[in-house]
């Protein structure tokens, strides 16, 4: 395994410190029930690692795409209920539709070590969260005094937001969490080290955030299998008939 070039959890000393996590909380869920929660369990090795060495931790993360503000279906307190049952440490969900408001102050103010907080859904803040708002960015780093902030939400990575890049600005310490350590190095191995035939299989949704990917990938791959429902797109571009399946009209020329 090549190695890691970046400090991770296993490197911080957080005994009694406030932690920032971005994890990737972004499940799916109908009716208010998660129909799926492997986001939430891949994100527990960081958060138990973090809350046996004694942080206060504070998770936050996106789920969905609210375009109006706050709104009650994209509450990210399923997920927190969730957490809850996954984990022994003790998990409040500070309810403020302002992300970081008078209720996640509160929740963090009374934190004990190896306890954990679940602040609202980021994306309640829409642009500043989206755009990478400083304001924001800043609001979230001084509810952890500024000391630490792990970032853990590898589904995220690639979004430059203020919950995941531009709150680095505003901590003292910055790692990533295991999720995010072992994803880089199964990625980093394979792409530039691959052993062959190297057949690279990718899925998902949204085809429009994978073509750079998949131009990447195309370059170094013996084969490249497109599967999930971005398959859709490629089949109608290639003449294929989809039906009502889902497609992205506007990648169909490229
Ligand atoms: C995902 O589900 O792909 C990630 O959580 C990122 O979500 P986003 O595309 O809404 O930023």
């Amino acid at each position: 395994m090549a190695g890691l070039n970046k400090v991770t959890v296993e490197d911080l000393n957080v005994k009694g410190k406030k932690v920032l996590v971005r994890v990737d909380f972004n499940v799916p869920l109908k009716d208010g029930v998660i129909t799926n929660d492997n986001r939430i369990q891949a994100a527990l090795p960081t958060i138990n690692k973090l809350v046996e060495n004694g942080a206060k931790v504070v998770l936050c993360s996106h789920l969905g795409k609210p375009k109006n503000g706050p709104e009650e279906k994209f509450s990210l307190k399923p997920a927190a209920d969730r957490l809850a049952e996954l984990v022994s440490a003790k998990v409040t969900f500070a309810n403020d539709d302002t992300v970081v408001g008078e209720n996640a102050k509160a929740a963090v103010a009374a934190m004990n070590d190896g306890e954990i907080v679940v602040l609202q859904n980021t994306r309640f803040r829409g642009a500043e969260e989206t755009k990478n708002g400083e304001a924001f960015a800043k609001e979230l780093a001084d509810l952890v005094d500024g000391q630490v902030f792990v970032m853990d939400a590898f589904g995220s990575a690639h979004r430059a937001h203020a919950s995941t890049a531009g709150v680095t600005k505003f901590v003292k310490e910055t790692a990533v969490g295991y999720l995010m350590q072992k994803e880089i190095q199964y990625l980093g191995n394979a792409v530039e080290v691959p052993e062959r035939p190297f057949v690279a299989i990718l899925g998902g949704a949204k085809v429009a955030d994978k073509l750079n990917v998949i131009s990447n990938l195309l370059e170094k791959c013996d084969t490249l299998i497109i599967g999930g429902g971005m398959a859709y797109t490629f089949l109608k571009a290639q003449g294929g008939s989809i039906g009502t399946s889902l497609v992205d009209d506007e990648k169909i020329d490229y």
